[in-house]
């Protein structure tokens, strides 16, 4: 499989094929690459919410700027990034490292007070624009294994961050939605399909000091 050629197949869906849903398979491998993301620390700051009921996925469209590939795609995914990250945060973290690799708790005393150093010294913005970095990583890995899928996919800043809040009930799980990919196969008559790629040329876009 040639990455660059698969990089150039996809793009940003405009219109999906309404009857057309990934398989199980495809929808495991796709979760389990944004699992596997890297993030700061290893924190993991962020939840990928599924979006199945497809009345819920109704009421969405209106808070996605009436972008009714939210409804129409065959998977909405939100990602929503922790309100904040506490001292039990920390420790799950910390318990979820000593269990995974046989390691004592107390030889992580170190790392504890970096992490407590690293999460205590930001403000409540510092915090949430970094776990959105690290939301928006994953976003991208799972971009490039839909491409490397040939499952369709469009990243999505247009919606209401609060309006999916209240109706998804994120806050309830001390979450924000930060920011949707829907998933699905592009419709035959999207027209977006056979447009060029627009990227600056290489030599403009690669410096080398
Ligand atoms: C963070 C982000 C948010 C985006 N939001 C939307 C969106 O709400 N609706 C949409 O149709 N496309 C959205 N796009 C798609 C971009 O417009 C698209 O990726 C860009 O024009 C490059 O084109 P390509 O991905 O088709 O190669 C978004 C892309 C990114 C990375």
């Amino acid at each position: 499989m040639d990455p660059i050629r698969q990089l150039g197949w996809r793009y940003a869906v405009k219109k999906f094929d309404p009857d057309r849903k990934l398989t199980a398979e495809q929808l495991e491998t796709i979760l389990e690459s944004v699992r596997l993301s890297a993030s700061a620390f290893g924190l993991q700051p962020y939840r990928l919410v599924v979006v199945d009921e497809v009345q819920v996925r109704e009421s969405l469209v209106e808070h996605s700027m009436n972008q009714d590939k939210v409804l129409h795609s065959s998977h909405l995914l939100v990602f929503a990034i922790r309100l904040f990250v506490d001292d039990t945060d920390i420790e799950n973290h910390l318990r979820l490292i000593s269990e995974t690799r046989n390691t004592p708790r107390g030889n992580l005393a170190g790392l504890e007070q970096i992490l407590h150093q690293f999460i205590g010294a930001m403000s409540q913005e510092s915090y949430r624009n970094w776990a959105a970095r690290q939301a928006y990583l994953a976003l991208g890995n799972l971009l490039t294994v839909c491409a490397l899928l040939q499952v369709d996919a469009c990243p999505m800043e247009g919606f209401v961050p609060a309006a999916y809040d209240r109706i998804l009930q994120l806050d309830q799980l001390g979450l924000t939605a930060t920011v949707i990919a829907t998933l699905g196969f592009r419709a035959q008559d999207d027209p977006y399909a056979r447009q060029q790629k627009v990227r600056m040329p290489l030599t403009e876009f690669i410096i080398r000091v």
